[in-house]
C-alpha cells in the first residue's frame, strides 16, 4: 500500500467493525486527513491490512458511497469524493503531519505515540468564539492581573537592572527559600538546597527524564496519562511502558507483575492527586504500596503534583514526597495551575545526589528561569496573593464543578457516566457506547462552537474512544450550562444520523 492508512478499531467494542470503519473514514475525510481524490485501497487489500473481513470493508465503502463521501470508478478504484467538512473553520493546521511522523517510527514506537491527527483536530478549539473546555489551562478570569502588574513595578523600582540579569541556574535564592516554606506547609520537609526552580512542571519533568534515562530506556506511566509527558518521551527517544488505571489511579498489581518479570524501567511518572485526565486521587494505602515497590526495585518515582492544592472537597491525602523516607521520590510542581501558567515558574524537590546533575542539565537547557518572573512570583507569595487566590479559586472551582454536574445530568444522553471530582480542573466522561465516538462528537460540537478534549489522545494504545475530558473550570457557570447543552444536542443529532444509516438497504 503506497500510502499509510490507519483506522484504529476497537475489537472489544460492541459496535460492529464495519460501522467503526465508516466512522473512521468519515472522520479522516472531515478533518482533511484524507483529501478529495485520495485513492483508497481495494477492499481485499484493506481487509488484510487492518485484519477484518472483506465483507465489512465492502459494506463500509458502499455506505460511504451512498452518503457521497466516496466514489467508485470502474477499473480504477475507490476515491474520496468530497473535501473535509471543516475546512470553513480555518483549520489549515489540521493537515496531516501524521504520515511524516510515522515514517520515522518503529512499530513499537508508533504504538506509544499519541495520535497526532487527533491533536491536530483539537487545534480547532483555538478558534475565537468557542466555548472552550478542551485545554489544560486554569481559567484566565482567575489571573491576578493588577497584583502582577504592581509586583513587577515594585521589583523594577527595587532591584533595577539586577532583576534583568542572568539568574543562578538553581533559581533566585529568595524564591527557593519561599518554595521550601511553601511545600513545608504541604507536608514536605526539605531545605532550600533541595529546590530547583524550573520553567514550569513541564521543564522539570523533561530535566528529570534527561537526567535519569538514556535513549531507548523505559519509563513507566499510567494509561491514560498527561499528554505532555508522552511528548517528552518522544523528544528524548525513550520508551513508555503504560500501566492501566482504576478509580484509585495506577494499578500496582499490574506494575508489580511487570517488575517481577525482570523489566527495568528507569523511572515511574505518576500524578497521585487529581490525575490528568481522570482526576482520580490515589489513596494513602496505595501511595505507601507504591513507595514500597519503588524501594524494593530501586526505581525513582517522579511525582507530578501540579493539581494537588486545587482541592475543594474531601480529605487531603499526603504527597508521596511527604511519605518518602529514602529520597526515592522526585517531587515536581508549579504555580501554573494554582496561579499563573504564563510566568512559567515551576520547581522540583529532590535529594542532593539527583539535584547536582539536574542543575547542570537545567543550565544547558536555558541557563536559568527568568529572574524577573521568579522575583514576581516570590513577591506574590510574600504578599499573600497566592494564598488568597487559592482560596478564591477553589471556592469558584467548586461552584463550577457543581454546575457542571447539574448540566451533565440535564443535557447529556442517558447512559453517560462521569467521575465526581473533589478538586482539579477536569471531569472525565464516558459516553454511551450506542452512539458517536468522542472524535465524532468533537467535530459535531465544534460546529456548534464548543470544544473538549478527545479521550484517545491521553492513551498510548488508541483506547478511550468513548471518553472525553472536560475542563469545567475554564468557563463561568452560565457558559458551562450552555456549552454542555450544545454537546448534548450534537450527540442527539449524530444519533439521528446513525439510525438512518442503520436502516439503509445497502447494509
Ligand atoms: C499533569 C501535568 N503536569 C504538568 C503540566 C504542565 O505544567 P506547567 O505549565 O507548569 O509546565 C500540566 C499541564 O497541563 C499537567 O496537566
Amino acid at each position: 500500500m503506497h500510502q499509510h492508512f490507519s483506522f484504529p478499531l476497537d475489537r472489544d467494542s460492541e459496535e460492529p467493525l464495519y460501522r467503526q470503519l465508516i466512522r473512521q473514514i468519515k472522520l479522516q475525510i472531515e478533518s482533511g486527513q484524507l483529501p478529495a481524490g485520495t485513492r483508497l485501497p481495494a477492499s481485499r487489500e484493506l481487509a488484510e491490512h487492518i485484519n477484518i473481513s472483506r465483507i465489512s470493508v465492502v459494506n463500509a465503502y458502499a455506505e460511504l458511497r451512498a452518503e457521497g463521501y466516496l466514489s467508485a470508478h470502474a477499473g480504477r478504484g475507490t476515491f474520496v469524493s468530497r473535501e473535509g467538512g471543516n475546512h470553513h473553520l480555518g483549520n489549515h493546521q489540521s493537515q496531516p503531519r501524521h504520515h511524516a511522523h510515522n515514517n520515522h517510527l518503529s512499530t513499537q514506537e508508533m504504538e506509544q505515540q499519541p495520535d497526532y491527527s487527533l491533536r491536530d483536530i483539537m487545534r480547532l478549539a483555538r478558534r475565537t468564539g468557542i466555548i472552550n473546555f478542551s485545554h489544560g489551562s486554569p481559567p484566565p478570569d482567575f489571573y491576578p492581573m493588577n497584583q502582577l502588574r504592581d509586583a513587577i513595578n515594585t521589583i523594577l523600582d527595587r532591584d533595577g537592572a539586577q532583576a534583568l540579569g542572568y539568574e543562578q541556574a538553581e533559581g533566585y535564592p529568595p524564591l527557593r527559600a519561599s518554595v521550601r516554606d511553601y511545600v513545608s506547609g504541604l507536608g514536605i520537609r526539605c531545605s532550600a538546597e533541595n529546590v530547583l526552580i524550573t520553567a514550569g512542571a513541564q521543564q522539570a519533568t523533561d530535566l528529570v527524564v534527561q537526567s535519569l534515562l538514556q535513549e531507548g530506556d523505559i519509563m513507566v506511566t499510567a494509561n491514560p496519562t498527561y499528554l505532555g509527558v508522552l511528548d517528552i518521551a518522544k523528544a528524548r527517544r525513550v520508551h513508555v511502558h503504560s500501566i492501566p488505571v482504576d478509580d484509585e489511579g495506577m494499578r500496582l498489581d499490574v506494575l508489580e507483575q511487570y517488575l517481577m518479570e525482570g523489566n527495568k524501567p528507569r523511572m515511574i511518572y505518576i500524578m497521585p492527586t487529581f490525575h490528568n485526565p481522570t482526576s482520580a486521587v490515589m489513596p494513602l494505602h496505595r501511595r505507601r504500596q507504591l513507595l514500597n515497590l519503588a524501594n524494593e526495585y530501586h526505581i525513582p518515582v517522579v511525582e507530578d503534583a501540579v493539581y494537588h492544592e486545587l482541592r475543594y472537597e474531601g480529605e487531603n491525602v499526603p504527597l508521596l514526597k511527604e511519605l518518602d523516607e529514602t529520597g526515592i521520590v522526585i517531587h515536581i510542581s508549579a504555580f501554573s495551575k494554582i496561579l499563573l501558567p504564563g510566568l512559567r515558574i515551576g520547581y522540583l524537590i529532590a535529594s542532593k545526589h539527583y539535584l547536582e546533575r539536574l542543575v547542570r542539565i537545567k543550565y544547558a537547557a536555558d541557563i536559568s528561569t527568568s529572574g524577573l518572573n521568579q522575583r514576581a512570583m516570590h513577591l506574590l507569595i510574600q504578599r499573600g496573593i497566592l494564598t488568597y487566590q487559592l482560596e478564591h479559586n477553589n471556592r469558584e472551582l467548586h461552584r463550577r464543578r457543581d454546575t457542571a454536574i447539574r448540566a451533565m445530568q440535564k443535557h447529556f444522553p442517558e447512559g453517560t457516566t462521569w467521575n465526581r471530582p473533589q478538586g482539579g480542573l477536569y471531569v472525565w466522561v464516558k459516553l454511551p457506547k450506542n452512539g458517536p465516538i468522542a472524535t465524532e462528537l468533537y467535530l459535531a460540537s465544534i460546529k456548534k462552537d464548543v470544544s473538549f478534549a478527545i479521550g484517545n489522545v491521553f492513551y498510548t494504545n488508541n483506547a478511550g474512544n468513548y471518553n472525553i475530558r472536560i475542563n469545567y473550570g475554564l468557563q463561568r457557570p452560565e457558559l458551562i450550562d450552555e456549552g454542555f447543552k450544545r454537546i448534548g444536542q450534537a450527540w442527539r443529532e449524530l444519533m439521528g444520523e446513525y439510525n438512518t444509516v442503520e436502516k439503509s438497504p445497502l447494509l
